[in-house]
């Protein structure tokens, strides 16, 4: 049913067609591509003296690399996302925490043309994130900090943009010294960037707040709110409509109203909907309803954003664990960090669409994005793929600098249906303290202030019991290992929801199937764990046999860089993942699949087999399965038959003997799933897999391409390690590539790959704006190579600001000089203490002739050009020049005008490299104004 509308339908139709007219309306576009890029810190001189101290703090003034005219004409050209810890070398002397990958400082720069038509809009720049402490000059000027690597930053930039020629200068600091984690965190602008431009009166960024609730009687209403800004010249009033569309885009209720916004300031329009038949989200049927928001002003609708959100009600009880819609679920999660094979932290939306599947094929109903808000576009998967989420906050700290990193995570990810838990932070050591408690209690209000329908947690490894525990002011109380203090804590807070915010812990090394830490690789047989933690197995019983213990989260789902506990150099990344940095299976993907999956049933086999030289000898063979009853058979003759043990697995003893050992399950009696494996032959080819058929052309798009080797019956080689060479052409790109061995310290970017117990995988993405097709050849010595051709589909481009080239650059922050009747001398210096005489001026900087005599000034700069024109191959070009003039360069007269009638003047830029002066003499005619009319650039000479 349509809410009650104040408005006929009619006017709403009209007010819809001119939003598709109106060009002026909002934008976001894409900042990704077009960045130029320095590795390592460049440290501005040391600030001594007075002039250079009086204008040091001064806005527009930033020094070196943050300034406008700074030369970065040998800076790399790249696209966003990057990531530059993972082009470094691995270094056994940097932090084994980050992968022993060097981190360090990187400059980023990137030129914006704004035409001036766009004047009066409003620009805001988005960076999704940037590791690690970020900071940002526009034009000169210092306009933001951002001292996490995992939150976003929204930067009104609209006051100090230039329009036209004169061109905008965005440059960013990545100082990614300071780490926020024990893990592998990546270094630079590893997430998007956009511009959106807006109109003056307009929707505030994440200013679309519609959380659905549900009322005890069970009615759903989503109480919309939209907060507009007004960055107009005057007061502003527009009506605003907001309109709900279920899950097959019909209409269901809208409404509007009128709103008033004061100048530079915001208001708030409260728009509640109902909804009178509900259509829930649940994990297996995400539906999503569409929020969109208008302002309409004079019949066009100016600005217009909109957001998916979903119906779903979660509750966790204290005594019987998570319900979602009423229905019982157990959380079968897992904490993931956020690093690929390849590519490190910059990681393609379509590779996390990869990843998200993979957990997805696990089995896995829950993620924990540790330790940190995880990009928005992850948060849109999980909601259309029906995951449940614990949204993480990463910094533990109230102060003024940290608490709105949380409340800019509320903000941005309210309206999610998968997120159903704000986890304030992970094993806190101030978690049983007085301060502690009173930090998390701050915390948990900002939090319930922006959003109360989620239940706010922390991830807790000890001080449940202590008198100033967190605990006390949480909603439900997470656990990380500590599986001894499950009962005791249920016992003591029988009323406390709880869960296990991570567990597990174990070492498994994909393809391996006997420890040896002296080289630093685990077996399969889930065996080895941290002390703090559990086997695979262990960690699931203790929670599934818990009705009270709402779920778990594997530590981890996939491996990551960094932390290869309980090893260190060589390894250079751990080994907790169900799957491996590639997101291949481990045998724990296998045992989890089982214990997670009910309705299919399902049966692996471990190891492989290939044991050449074992032959008589025994092997221990794993059988998973979440079916009664298992049988094992070798070349055809059954070995035996056990009853599954739905958490311990089934394991046999067999005699080696080459050939085919098949698992087959049975339920019922019933034959319901069955497998093999089978000892190859050498391996003689390569293969190569694509994980899709084909890529979208938009430069983004990107797929995971396994590689392996196969033998003459076609049948993969699971101990195969050649050294593949890959060289990728047409319409993509390779970037980068995995195998899974957390000691390769191979070049992930690099030609070749080496594969890791069968196994390698390559990246590619699509070249932007291409079609037609992309192809990969795959060589090794000793096998016949590969080849795949993709097809690359054109695709309407990403929306997206054009990149810039370098402008030229021009003299700014001139000082002029009194008028004077009497020629002075042009080359009058300026005391360096003196900031009073001469005014400041940017062109057009224009005087009207101020006595009977024509009357001189001296306008003067000092500038240093970019290297390629400082040989001799530059001009200073006046654009405008009123008066007569000569220009004087370093005490030298390099050029002359004689007329003075305005007109653009050109000299030759004598060869010099460093600070130039340039002090210009004008002399105006009489009754006219005289001066420097137009910018001053310095651009290569005429030819
Ligand atoms: C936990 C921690 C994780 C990871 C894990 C390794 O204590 O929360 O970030 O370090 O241990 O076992």
């Amino acid at each position: 049913m349509l809410a009650a509308l104040s408005l006929p339908v009619a006017v709403l139709a009209a007010a819809d067609s001119a939003a598709t007219a109106n060009t002026s309306g909002r934008e976001r576009l894409s900042l990704d591509r077009g960045w130029l890029f320095h590795l390592g810190d460049i440290v501005s001189p040391e600030v001594k003296g007075h002039g250079a101290s009086y204008g040091y703090g001064k806005a527009g003034f930033a020094w070196g690399p943050a300034g406008t005219t700074y030369d970065d004409g040998d800076w790399r050209a790249l696209n966003l996302p990057h990531d530059w810890a993972v082009e470094g070398p691995f270094d056994a002397q940097e932090n084994l925490a980050q992968g022993y990958r060097p981190r360090g400082v990187g400059w980023y720069r990137r030129y914006l043309r704004i035409e001036p038509a766009e004047r009066g809009r409003q620009f805001e720049l988005q960076f999704d994130a940037i590791a690690t402490h970020a900071t940002v000059w526009v034009n000169g000027i210092l306009v933001h900090r951002n001292w996490s690597g995992y939150n976003g930053s929204n930067i009104n930039i609209t006051p100090y943009l230039r329009y036209g020629d004169e061109m905008n200068t965005i440059a960013v600091r990545a100082d990614a010294v300071p780490m926020e984690g024990w893990w592998y965190e990546g270094a630079g602008i590893y997430r998007h960037a956009w511009l959106v431009k807006r109109a003056p009166l307009h929707i505030a960024t994440d200013g679309l707040h519609a959380t659905p609730r549900r009322s005890p009687q069970g009615r759903w209403t989503i109480p919309v709110a939209v907060t507009l800004k007004n960055g107009g010249k005057a007061g502003a009033s527009a009506i605003v409509e907001v309109t709900l569309r279920d899950p097959s885009g019909v209409l269901v209720a809208s409404r509007r109203s009128k709103i008033q916004v004061p100048v530079l300031a915001q208001a708030v329009a409260q728009l509640p909907l109902a909804i009178d038949k509900p259509l829930l989200w649940s994990l297996e049927h995400p539906q999503l309803y569409q929020v969109s928001a208008k302002v309409i002003q004079n019949g066009a609708t100016i600005d217009e954003t909109s957001l998916n959100t979903g119906l779903r009600d979660m509750r966790f009880d204290p005594a019987r664990g998570a319900f979602l819609n009423g229905r019982h679920v157990k959380l079968q999660g897992v904490s993931i960090h956020q690093d690929h094979a390849g590519v490190g932290v910059a990681v393609p939306d379509a590779i996390w669409a990869y990843r998200l599947r993979r957990l997805k094929e696990l089995g896995a109903n829950a993620i924990r994005f540790t330790h940190g808000a995880p990009a928005a576009e992850i948060l849109d998967m999980a909601d259309r793929m029906g995951f449940l989420v614990m949204d993480e906050n990463r910094n533990f700290n109230i102060s003024p600098d940290y608490l709105p990193q949380l409340e800019w995570l509320v903000r941005r990810d309210r309206h999610h249906p998968s997120v159903v838990l704000w986890s304030l932070f992970n094993e806190e050591p101030m978690q049983s303290t007085e301060a502690g408690y009173q930090m998390t209690r701050t915390m948990a209000a900002a939090v319930k202030a922006l959003d109360d329908t989620r239940p706010v947690t922390a991830a807790m490894n000890g001080g449940f019991f202590g008198p100033y525990s967190v605990a006390h002011a949480l909603d439900v109380v997470g656990a990380n290992y500590q599986v001894d203090a499950y009962d005791k804590f249920h016992q003591q807070f029988p009323n406390v929801p709880f869960t296990s915010s991570e567990d597990t812990s174990a070492f498994m090394t994909r393809g391996v199937y006997s420890t040896d830490q002296s080289t630093n690789v685990f077996a399969s047989y889930d065996e080895d764990y941290a002390s703090w933690g559990n086997s695979h197995r262990d960690a699931w019983e203790a929670i599934a046999r818990r009705p009270y213990v709402a779920g778990g989260f594997v530590w981890t789902g996939f491996d990551y860089r960094g932390e290869p506990t309980p090893n260190q150099w060589p390894a250079v990344n751990s080994v907790f993942g169900i799957m491996d940095l590639n997101g291949f299976a481990k045998n724990a993907y296998y045992i989890h699949q089982v214990q997670w999956i009910k309705d299919q049933p399902l049966v692996h086999i471990a190891p492989h087999w290939n044991w050449a030289g074992r032959e008589g000898q025994q092997i221990r063979v794993m059988v998973m399965s979440n079916a009664d009853k298992v049988a094992l058979l070798l070349n055809g003759q059954l070995l035996g038959e056990q009853q599954v043990d739905p958490y311990r697995m089934n394991y046999f003893q067999v005699d080696y003997a080459p050939g085919k050992l098949e698992a087959l399950a049975y339920r019922d009696g019933k034959q319901v799933a069955h497998t093999s494996v089978e000892t190859t032959g050498a391996a003689v080819r390569i293969e190569l897999v694509p994980d899709r058929g084909e890529l979208r052309g938009d430069g983004r798009d990107a797929m995971p391409i396994t590689v392996r080797a196969l033998d003459a019956q076609g049948r993969p080689v699971p101990l195969a390690d050649a050294e593949i060479r890959f060289a990728v052409h047409g319409a993509g790109r390779s970037l980068g590539h995995g195998n899974g061995d957390p000691t390769s310290h191979e070049d992930e970017q690099g030609p070749t790959r080496r594969l890791f117990n069968g196994l390698a995988q390559l990246i590619v993405q699509s070249l932007d704006d291409s079609a037609g097709e992309l192809v990969v050849e795959a060589s090794a010595q000793g096998l016949a190579p590969a080849r795949l051709v993709l097809p690359v589909r054109a695709t309407a481009p990403i929306a997206t600001q054009p990149a810039s080239a370098a402008p030229y650059n021009t003299v700014n922050y001139w000082r002029i000089s009194p008028h004077s009747d009497v020629r002075p001398d042009p080359n009058q210096a300026l005391a360096d203490f003196d900031m009073n005489t001469w005014e400041y001026g940017d062109p057009p900087m224009l005087h009207a002739a101020q006595s009977a005599q024509p009357g001189y000034r001296i306008f003067r700069a000092s500038f240093t050009p970019r290297k390629k024109l400082a040989d001799g191959s530059g001009m200073l070009h006046f654009l405008r020049l009123a008066g007569r003039a000569e220009v004087w360069l370093d005490g030298r007269l390099i050029g002359r005008k004689d007329d003075y009638a305005p007109a653009p003047l050109r000299v030759a830029l004598p060869a010099g490299s460093g600070a130039r002066q340039l002090n210009v003499l004008i002399e105006g005619q009489q009754g006219q104004r005289s001066g420097i009319e137009g910018v001053v650039r310095i651009e290569p000479a005429l030819p």
